[in-house]
């Protein structure tokens, strides 16, 4: 051996080392060694460095991560498509599964792989030569972002791969999932509790926000570990037969597996193991959320493939919903910003799954009726995966006798306005729609939200003290504010400029379009396509005002619901005085182009990529405005796709489909045609 080979068979002996008390101390949370022996391996890794800098290698723990933060992922388009598991949730499901598969293989002997379904996030990485290049989130599945700096932080991954039989493939892409153990987890909460920081709900919570900081530096600090399940590519081939031969394959390279894994030979041995996990599910280091369970074989995985965006050759078998029993002690309405009244069941807190509960909703009267859930009720409430945690049922053994029946108020518990609940729908409401101080902030915060009357600058803080103030009885107050000068600059914090840069944001938006001015009233059911719709249809807002329910249909986008919403809207007597206060303020906008001049009315368009003189929002606008539905997926009916650069698997699907696409300076050549871009 060299001198230099020498040098560099000890610095990766230490490396290696290292990794494997990281992986000890942080991810299993059981030290191997004292502090002291670790600091020692450290320094003499060091010192190695110091001395021979030219041969310091890339994946060494002695540089800090240091790197700069981004200013956003980019989106990388996975060689080979992340896809997703079907679902069974119990033993007649399972079995229907291995009746599949015996039926696609007739009189052949199927081996199970059982493996733990890891809760956390599911990355992909790409090794070159055995160094890890890149990192990416499974995103939509065809595309993710590249987390390359981040993944680098997890202290269990291989950043480098040495040789298993002299071999290192020239590529391989490892699947598996991203994950915070229950133990780093409680460490970092109850970090962040002592220091006034926010906690997270549950470990893949806080996986998931590590993984999304664009500092590296932070999720360097979390206690992430990695969890191999899968190759997707190997080059050249790895020579493994089955799942389980190439998981162990993986182990060999230094990647973790599942801390149980087992090997099933027929489909009644995977529900033994299945109930076996359920027992020892809170003793293990991660969360997990049920089973997957693979057919071992690999040759017998390819002949069964792919069924859509699911494997035929597996499936995950998913642990029953966490439940945790408690008592309901009172029930709240809750007026929303379309004056919805939403029945909140306050609880006893409990913990369901890891998660802290004590707020459940109830949906409506409908539901109390159908639970028949009471003041006092004792309830299980369950939780299953990311779903919002639900009362499943109320146990009456348990009922007290002063348990207290709840109906709809007669009266808006925030404005004391008449509640209505038309027939056949299912959601009572306040009728004091902009009178209501509850409809009111909300009607306020959606007002001046960017897609509506883009008031820049109207945040939360300043709306609080206006209407704490009662400069805003409703939405039109905004264009009289500039009356209120001195009022307004006695606001703690707001001084001359921000009173200024208010006044005149809201002066800038009096400029609108028909479309935006719509959407701003929040009208039931009309969100901002519908509106739109309706701009384009109607043309000026008096033709809105005065449409009847059956013109209003006529609108792409408008059911008969919304109609009758929209008629009510224009019905009420308030809604109309602070139209007209609004329209008197100076509110006002182009003629929309009639549809007549819509070339692209009713097509189908994408777009795709980067475009460098505008961003995708504003060519959206353009091909909005010429008529043209755009939508965020190619299908055979896309019309046109405007594919800038970096068009990624959308480019892809529409050459394979044969829908037409445009460059971008195609697309700026149509807009000039068409009068939306000037000459
Ligand atoms: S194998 C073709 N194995 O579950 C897909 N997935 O519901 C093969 N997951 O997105 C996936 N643990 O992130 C596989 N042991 C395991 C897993 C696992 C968790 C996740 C994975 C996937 C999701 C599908």
């Amino acid at each position: 051996m060299t001198q230099d080979a020498t040098v560099i068979a000890q610095m990766r002996q230490l490396i290696q080392l290292i990794a494997k008390h990281n992986h000890a101390y942080y991810v299993m949370d059981q030290p191997t060694i004292e502090d002291s022996e670790y600091d020692q391996l450290f320094h003499q890794l060091k010192a190695l460095e110091e001395q021979y800098p030219h041969l310091q290698q890339p994946d060494t723990p002695t540089v800090k991560v240091g790197g700069q933060a981004l200013s956003k992922f980019l989106t990388v388009t996975h060689a080979v498509p992340m896809l997703s598991l079907g679902n069974v949730f119990n033993q007649d499901d399972l079995f229907a599964f291995a009746r599949r598969i015996e039926e696609r293989l007739p009189n052949q002997k199927i081996e199970y792989d059982v493996e733990l379904k890891f809760d956390g996030l599911a990355i992909s990485l790409w090794y070159e030569h055995g160094v890890l290049v890149r990192g990416v989130t499974r995103g939509d599945g065809e595309t993710g972002e590249d987390i390359t700096q981040n993944v680098k932080t997890i202290r269990n991954l291989p950043k480098f791969l040495s040789p298993v039989n002299g071999v290192i493939p020239e590529l391989l892409e490892v699947r598996g999932e991203v994950l915070m153990p229950k133990s780093g987890f409680e460490r970092l909460n109850a970090a962040n509790a002592a220091k006034g920081e926010k906690t997270f709900a549950n470990p893949r919570n806080a996986a998931a926000g590590s993984l999304r900081q664009l500092d590296p530096n932070i999720a360097a600090s979390r206690p992430l570990a990695f969890y191999a399940y899968g190759i997707a590519q190997c080059v050249p081939h790895h020579g493994q037969t089955t799942m389980s031969g190439s998981l162990e394959w993986l182990q060999q390279f230094g990647f973790a597996v599942g801390e149980r894994h087992f090997i099933c030979s027929s489909i009644q041995e995977v529900q033994k193991v299945y109930e076996q996990i359920i027992e020892e599910r809170s003793k293990l280091s991660v969360e997990i959320d049920g089973m997957v369970i693979k057919v071992n074989d690999l040759k017998q995985q390819q002949k069964l493939g792919f069924l859509s965006r699911e494997p035929r050759w597996a499936t995950a078998y998913k642990f029953p919903a966490v439940a945790a029993l408690t008592t309901v002690e009172n029930i709240d309405w809750q007026v929303g910003r379309t004056g919805t009244l939403t029945p909140v069941a306050r609880l006893n807190p409990v913990a369901v799954g890891g998660v802290t509960v004590s707020n459940v909703t109830l949906h409506n009267i409908g539901e109390i009726h159908r639970l028949d859930v009471r003041i006092g009720d004792t309830v299980s409430v369950y939780r299953s995966g990311d779903v919002i945690p639900k009362v499943e049922k109320v146990w009456p053994e348990f009922r007290p006798a002063n348990a207290v029946e709840v109906h709809l108020p007669e009266n808006c518990p925030v404005c004391g306005s008449p509640v209505v609940m038309p027939e056949g729908e299912a959601l009572a409401r306040c009728s004091g729609e902009l009178y209501c101080a509850a409809q009111r902030i909300e009607t306020i915060r959606h007002f001046v939200s960017r897609k509506a009357m883009d008031i820049e600058g109207l945040g939360d803080r300043w709306v609080e003290s206006l209407l704490h103030l009662n400069l805003l009885k409703d939405v039109s107050d905004i264009y009289h504010l500039h009356e209120h000068r001195e009022q307004l600059l006695q606001i703690e914090k707001m001084g001359e400029k921000s009173v200024q840069n208010l006044i005149d944001s809201i002066e800038n938006s009096k400029k609108t379009t028909l479309a935006a001015f719509i959407y701003a009233l929040g009208i039931r059911g009309v969100g901002e396509t519908t509106a739109r719709m309706l701009a384009n249809t109607f043309q000026t807002l008096d033709a809105l005002r005065s449409a009847d329910v059956d013109a209003l249909k006529k609108t792409p986008d408008v059911g008969d619901i919304t109609a009758e919403w929209i008629v009510d809207f224009f019905q009420a007597p308030h809604n109309l005085e602070v139209l007209d206060r609004l329209l008197a303020a100076g509110i006002h906008w182009d003629a929309p182009i009639a549809p007549t001049r819509q070339p692209l009315n009713g097509e189908s368009w994408v777009v795709t990529g980067t475009l460098s003189s505008m961003g995708r929002d504003e060519a959206t606008q353009l091909l909005q405005a010429l008529g043209a539905r755009v939508s965020g997926s190619v299908s055979s009916k896309t019309k046109c796709v405007v594919a800038g650069e970096k068009a990624g698997s959308k480019l892809d699907k529409a050459e394979k489909l044969g829908v037409p696409v445009i460059n971008e300076a195609q697309f700026i050549a149509l807009m000039k045609e068409h009068g939306q871009i000037e000459e």
